[in-house]
């Protein structure tokens, strides 16, 4: 038999779910434009390069999870990963480098090869914000409440902010040592990918979670404590900001997120409601070098996975599915009527009522059968007599009750309050 599902990891979205998605889709559109974001759509594939430079070489995503492919001018392109380093591509064509603030949010697919389970995709969406151009604590702690403000709007309770800091890149030297020194101690008991990364990325490690490298990541010594000072006062204001804010956070010291190019603050929301993937949302400040250039672009930013952040939905019973059912459901008895009735519906939508005229002739009874199948909520019937007197006989599917009127009068008719 043939195998008419989508490929593993990925999802038909049907048109009963969606109304689902326009919610998150609508609450990003009022939340982020308060606080003078707007709305980017760059392309769902980039040159391989960007993400290489700007997501990092040696992570997870880049090493293992890119759908990257040749064109036919053999370049090779990647379906993009994640928002951030596409949106920094397209922002440094513009006057961002040069230190001028752009805020924008974006609504898409991304694409990793990752083993699927539940709430782990191989195509999932995200809906994601870019402050680029300025550093300040200031707009750390904006951008964290506003990505609290969006799950406020989505209504959903019951969710942790963690946070932590990474440093600046020259604040972290030290730190680094003493972490690489403790791992090395216990380097042939981990695992081949974390024995690689002492040498080419420690900070890698902390983000590890194979069982046989956890006991050292959790004896890992604290970080903050070995930090550059100007590192650890960032941060200091980040924490204060959030406070002034009324913003709730939960300091994790071995959060260091999984692409390397953050720098100073990084942050997680996690949700009760899910499983092991229980993180809805994180982000934090970068600093992404795209290639052929020595000078990074700076910014803060969030990206939440809109599967997750459905099923948090679902798991508190907040449910926006309706039918993709139509108002209207036009029967002709006989072929004139049938004709009659194709007008007739374009003319009810032009007022705002969705309707579907039936092509074919069939008898009422298997017409009002496909009316209920359809979730349709009024059946419109007219034979030759009703087209000869210029009414329809309109059949309220809920109750069976029904009234002839004048055609010219149906769409008033099914305005009123009192019908629906
Ligand atoms: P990320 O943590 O890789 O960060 O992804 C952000 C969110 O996308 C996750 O918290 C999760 O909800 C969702 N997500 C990630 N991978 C999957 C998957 N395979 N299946 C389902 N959902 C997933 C970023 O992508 C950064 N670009 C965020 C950022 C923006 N940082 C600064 N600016």
């Amino acid at each position: 038999m043939a195998n008419f599902l989508p490929p593993p990891g990925t999802s038909d979205i049907y048109p009963e779910e969606i109304s689902s998605w326009y919610c998150l889709e609508d609450a990003a559109r009022k939340i982020f434009p308060l606080y003078g974001f707007g709305e980017l759509r760059t392309p769902i594939f980039e040159y391989t390069e960007i993400f290489k430079h700007g997501i990092g070489s040696e992570t997870e995503i880049v090493q293992k999870e890119m759908y990257s492919f040749e064109d036919r001018g053999g370049r090779s392109l990647t379906l993009r990963p994640e928002g951030t380093a596409g949106i920094i591509r397209s922002l440094a064509g513009t006057d961002v480098i040069a230190g001028n603030e752009k805020r924008v949010f974006y609504i898409g697919p991304m694409f990793r090869g990752e083993r699927p389970a539940a709430g782990r995709r191989r195509q999932f969406h995200q809906v994601g914000v870019e402050n680029t151009g300025r550093t300040a604590p200031e707009l750390d702690a904006e951008c964290i409440s506003m990505l609290l403000h969006y799950l406020e709007e989505l209504k959903i309770t019951g969710s942790r902010l963690l946070l932590n800091t990474r440093a600046s890149r020259e604040d972290r030297g030290a730190a680094e040592g003493i972490l690489r020194e403790h791992f090395a101690k216990n380097v042939e008991r981990m695992c081949e990918d974390c024995r690689r990364r002492i040498g080419t990325n420690v900070w890698r490690i902390l983000d590890c979670k194979r069982h046989e490298c956890l006991e050292f990541i959790n004896s890992a010594p604290d970080m903050i404590e070995h930090f550059g000072k100007e590192s650890r006062n960032y941060f200091d204001r980040v924490c204060s900001c959030l406070s002034d804010i009324g913003v709730e956070y939960h300091i994790e010291p071995r959060l260091v997120r999984g692409l390397d190019y953050y720098a100073h603050t990084v942050f997680e929301v996690i949700h009760e409601g899910l499983g092991a993937q229980n993180a809805i949302a994180g982000g934090g400040r970068y600093e992404i070098f795209l290639p052929e250039t020595k000078k990074p672009v700076i910014g803060i930013g969030f990206a939440a996975g809109m599967e997750r952040l459905l099923m948090a939905r679902n798991s508190l019973h907040i449910s926006d599915s309706q039918p993709a059912s139509p108002a209207v459901y036009l029967i002709g008895l006989g072929k004139d009527a049938i004709k009659a009735n194709m007008p007739l519906a374009m003319a009810l939508r032009k007022e705002n009522i969705s309707a579907i005229a039936e092509p074919e002739e069939k008898s009422l009874k298997a017409s009002l059968r496909y009316a209920n199948k359809i979730f349709a909520k009024f059946a419109v019937i007219r034979g030759e007599e009703e087209l000869k007197k210029g009414t329809v006989i309109c059949k309220k599917m809920s109750d069976g009750t029904q009234e002839e009127i004048p055609v010219d009068k149906l769409s008033s008719y099914l305005k009123q309050p009192s019908i629906k």
